[in-house]
């Protein structure tokens, strides 16, 4: 099945704000990393894959976003965060057809998404080349990867295709698109559960 297939299903199924709950303590912690210099003057969000909008819309809430994004593939997902929120701007985009889409943010966020891409390498390139300011930083969070056992039989239970990397794939990935200050980090990690995988990296 395709994984746009697969989304829009869930929120017939009212999933997508389970996985709002489920994924709020790690995309608290990757908020926590955007620097306070730069929530302190006016900042721009994208949010890649943002299912109903819930980050999309809690970012426009901060005093100094100017603009905050959301784009999914999922088109009853976006008309989901589009009935939520008024504010914010959302876009049905297939993100493997990203090359598409020009606009330009401070900040580029991605949850739970980029392991469905057919690419992911290709699209991160095109994050940075394309899609970043000069100092934007780009966030992302994956609880599929190698080492978390747990999230290996999830291809296969959901009949969706996955990228299986292991954590110092996608470290790599982000080097080779040219990310500067790179970090690495495994968030709520307990027995069984390795912990979403968080990576940053700053377009210098
Ligand atoms: C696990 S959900 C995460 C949603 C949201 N980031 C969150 O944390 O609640 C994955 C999202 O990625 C989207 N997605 C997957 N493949 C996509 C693609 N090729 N283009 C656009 N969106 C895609 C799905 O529609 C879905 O909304």
């Amino acid at each position: 099945m395709k994984a746009i297939n697969l989304f829009n299903h869930w929120v017939e199924l009212g999933k997508d704000d389970g996985m709002e709950v489920n994924h709020s303590p790690s995309v608290n912690h990757m908020l926590g990393l955007i620097p306070e210099k730069m929530l302190e003057s006016k900042f721009s969000f994208l949010d890649i894959g943002c299912g109903n909008g819930w980050v999309v819309q809690k970012i426009n809430s901060f005093k100094n976003c100017i603009r905050s994004v959301g784009v999914d593939g999922a088109e009853k997902m976006i008309k989901k965060a589009i009935l939520k929120d008024k504010k914010s701007e959302y876009l049905v985009l297939d993100i493997n057809k990203i090359k598409d889409y020009h606009e330009t943010f401070d900040i580029v966020f991605s949850m739970e998404v980029l392991y469905y891409l057919n690419n992911p390498q290709k699209t991160i390139n095109y994050i940075f080349n394309n899609l970043l300011n000069k100092n934007g930083i780009f966030l992302m969070g994956i609880d599929h990867y190698l080492e978390n056992k747990e999230s290996l039989s999830w291809a296969q239970d959901l009949n969706v295709h996955m990228h299986t990397y292991s954590i110092s794939q996608w470290e790599m990935i982000l080097e080779d698109a040219g990310f500067s200050d790179i970090s690495c980090f495994q968030f709520g990690k307990q027995k069984d559960w390795a912990g979403t995988l968080i990576l940053s990296g700053t377009k210098l």
